[in-house]
């Protein structure tokens, strides 16, 4: 940090506490190298690794990324197969970097539909990290945020039916405890990679104030310096969360 004129030491740029990425463009990277979609994916997991040990060096909160959507399913079965295997062998082989790091790892999304193997091996993760709790990383797979925003309806509605809550006197908070990512800070630095600049279900009620950032870097490529430059952006940010300017300053 460098000492100012007054002697005071400069103040950090402001962090995000939570980012959220969706990692696109490993398919046309690896079309690009000639090689068949699925090597893109398993190039992927380099740039996981790298965000992982950026945000834990850098006291970020929490990680949340969109590694597997509910429409990821319709794509041809031997890409699918391929995605599956690698999150086994992932979870296998990289258990011992996140426990280095203290992650706390934990899977979001539809996980009834992913195939036994697949599903144990998350679970056992999860279990096998619990402790950690220097970064929160959730893994959404099988994930779409209009799925999550459903199922918090239909837990909501359950809640009422049972007596446990009022259906006259429900709050927002009532709502979002059904979410997700319930119990964490919203995402205050959305990344996707790839030039695609839209949402696509992901996160949609958690992102609401997140700052947006873009990049045409492929996600196979993106490195400690592009992350870098994402927080950069942020920091950049005023963050008005529906206040004017004037406000803000008074
Ligand atoms: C989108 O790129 C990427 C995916 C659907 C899969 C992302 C998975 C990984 C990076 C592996 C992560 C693994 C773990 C265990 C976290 P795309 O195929 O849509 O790319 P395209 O737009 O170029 O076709």
């Amino acid at each position: 940090m460098q000492p100012q004129p007054s002697g005071q030491p400069a103040a950090a740029p402001p962090l995000p506490r939570h980012v959220a990425i969706i990692m696109d463009g490993n398919g046309r990277w690896a079309l690009g190298h000639g090689r068949a979609r699925n090597t893109g994916h398993q190039s992927g997991l380099g740039p996981v690794r790298t965000v992982i040990e950026e945000c834990v060096r850098r006291g970020i909160e929490a990680l949340t990324l969109f590694a597997f959507s509910s429409e990821n399913w319709a794509r041809p079965a031997d890409e699918v197969a391929g995605i599956m295997n690698l999150f086994c062998d992932a979870l296998d082989r990289e258990l011992p970097m996140l426990h280095a790091n203290g992650v706390r790892l934990r899977f979001i999304g539809d996980l009834a539909a992913l195939e036994a193997r697949v599903r144990e091996r998350a679970a056992e993760a999860t279990a096998a990290t619990a402790v950690n709790a220097r970064l929160r990383l959730q893994l959404a797979v099988s994930y779409g945020g209009r799925q999550d925003i459903f199922a918090a309806a239909r837990k909501l509605a359950a809640r009422c039916v049972n007596g446990e809550l009022d259906s006259n006197r429900l709050t927002v908070e009532d709502f979002a405890a059904g979410l997700a990512l319930a119990g964490l800070p919203d995402p205050d630095l959305f990344i996707r990679t790839g030039g695609e600049q839209r949402i696509s279900n992901f996160l949609l009620w958690n992102l609401a104030y997140a700052e947006l950032y873009f990049t045409d870097t492929l996600w196979p490529d993106f490195s400690a310096d592009d992350f870098e430059l994402a927080l950069q952006h942020f920091a950049g940010r005023q963050r008005r969360f529906g206040l004017t300017a004037e406000q803000l300053a008074s």
